[in-house]
């Protein structure tokens, strides 16, 4: 029998702390509604300028979405409170549809470049496609089709975690030119790989040994 690292208590110790850091990050980037956007986040102006409704819906409910996470992964509420987690499921759904719509317009309308542009369209495409088949799954009660869907889907909203944890590393290195390209890439394709082979794992180990 194969033994995994990622069982038990290391699962359980990895998921708490990215359900800590997407909270803190949802929080963090609600940040604007305590202060001035041109101060919090100089880099968005010109999408301030240009396009004011879409920079809204994008920073104010994608956080939405990132926060929802933790609720909507809890075993345990999901077991006790059913309905919480249906309405939870659709303010998931609706931030997902809102915001991924308007990035599809910050990615075109990025001052960062063609590449880095190019990879946020491509996330915001799949993250409305990956969501979208949660939703149908869920409609026809298909849930461990669902499940896995919003496997897929949380992957890529955690893309806001791994940006964020990236970025650094990429300014005090190559600087922000040179990483942030890279960086609107490597935040979201590992982590679809990984949730393929967390569900391709799940898969394998659940077919008896013949
Ligand atoms: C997963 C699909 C997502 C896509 C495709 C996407 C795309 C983008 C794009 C293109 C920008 C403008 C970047 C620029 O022009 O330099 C942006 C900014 C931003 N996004 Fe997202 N985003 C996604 C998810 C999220 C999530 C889940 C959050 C939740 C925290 C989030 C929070 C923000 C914030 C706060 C900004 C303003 C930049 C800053 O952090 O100062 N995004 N996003």
């Amino acid at each position: 029998m194969t033994r995994h690292f990622w069982t038990g208590r290391r699962l359980a110790w990895g998921l708490g702390t990215l359900w800590v850091l997407s909270v803190l990050i949802a929080l963090g980037s609600l940040r604007f509604l305590v202060a001035e956007i041109s101060l919090v986040m100089p880099a968005m102006v010109h999408h301030l300028l240009a396009h004011p409704v879409v920079l809204y819906l994008h920073i104010g409910l994608a956080p939405v979405a990132l926060g929802l996470l933790p609720v909507q992964f809890s075993h345990r509420l999901r077991g006790r409170r059913p309905g919480l987690h249906r309405w939870g499921g659709r303010l998931y759904a609706l931030c997902v549809l809102m915001s991924g719509l308007a990035s599809l317009w910050l990615a075109y309308t990025t001052a960062e470049g063609v590449v880095a542009g190019l990879g946020f369209a491509l996330l915001a495409v799949v993250w409305l496609a990956t969501t979208a088949m949660a939703v149908i799954a869920a409609l026809q009660r298909r849930f461990a089709r669902h499940r896995a869907w919003m496997i897929r889907s949380a992957a890529l909203t955690l893309a806001a975690v791994t940006l964020r944890l990236y970025l650094p590393i990429g300014m005090t290195t190559v600087g922000f030119e040179a990483s942030y390209p890279v960086i609107a890439w490597i935040c979201w394709v590992p982590n679809l790989l990984a949730a393929e082979w967390l569900l391709r794992r799940e898969a394998h180990d659940a077919v008896p040994a013949g």
